[in-house]
């Protein structure tokens, strides 16, 4: 029996204004696309904003259905719109925030499994890391430079 240790790396910002100014403005595009999320059931709206190399910003928030595992997340509406509309596009950076109606969002929201998973898929496809910054509606901002760094032992087209 082989134990592995597995580390993952998280950089920690105590507020939005220590990131850098290009970080800035997109998660102030992630708020904006935040507030309008269709997030009647859960009263939890996340936005998302993606930076293209080609400076191009491509947003997307959670689009809840009455019939709720119809729905989906802020992140996968990001990521596939940015696939449908820029399919030759490599996305630089993903900004991540999240404010609920019911109480204050103060920690940083992680993407959930499956929008890690649909993440990695784009970043496996376009041979560089993607970083992630997420955060709450205020405080901290948590940044990953990598899927990696939140989806350890992802799985791949390796396996297939
Ligand atoms: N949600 C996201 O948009 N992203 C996540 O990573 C976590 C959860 C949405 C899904 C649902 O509309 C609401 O937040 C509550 O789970």
């Amino acid at each position: 029996m082989k134990k592995h240790k597995i580390e993952i790396n998280l950089e920690v910002y105590d507020s939005v204004s220590e990131l850098p100014q290009d970080i800035q403005k997109l998660m102030n595009k992630a708020q904006k696309a935040r507030e309008d999320a269709y997030a009647p059931y859960s009263r939890f709206r996340v936005g998302a904003a993606l930076a293209l190399q080609s400076g191009e910003i491509i947003i997307g928030n959670n689009q809840e259905n009455a019939a709720f595992p119809s729905g989906l997340c802020a992140e996968r509406v990001a990521i596939f719109h940015a696939g449908a509309t820029n399919p030759n596009a490599t996305i630089k950076t993903m900004a991540i925030t999240a404010r609920s109606l019911q109480y204050k969002v103060t920690e940083p929201i992680p993407p959930c499994g499956s929008c890690r998973q649909a993440i990695a898929e784009y970043e496996i496809k376009q041979e560089s890391p993607i970083a992630i910054y997420f955060m709450g509606e205020t405080g901290k901002v948590a940044k990953a430079a990598s899927i990696g760094d939140l989806l350890p032992l992802l799985f791949d087209k390796s396996y297939l």
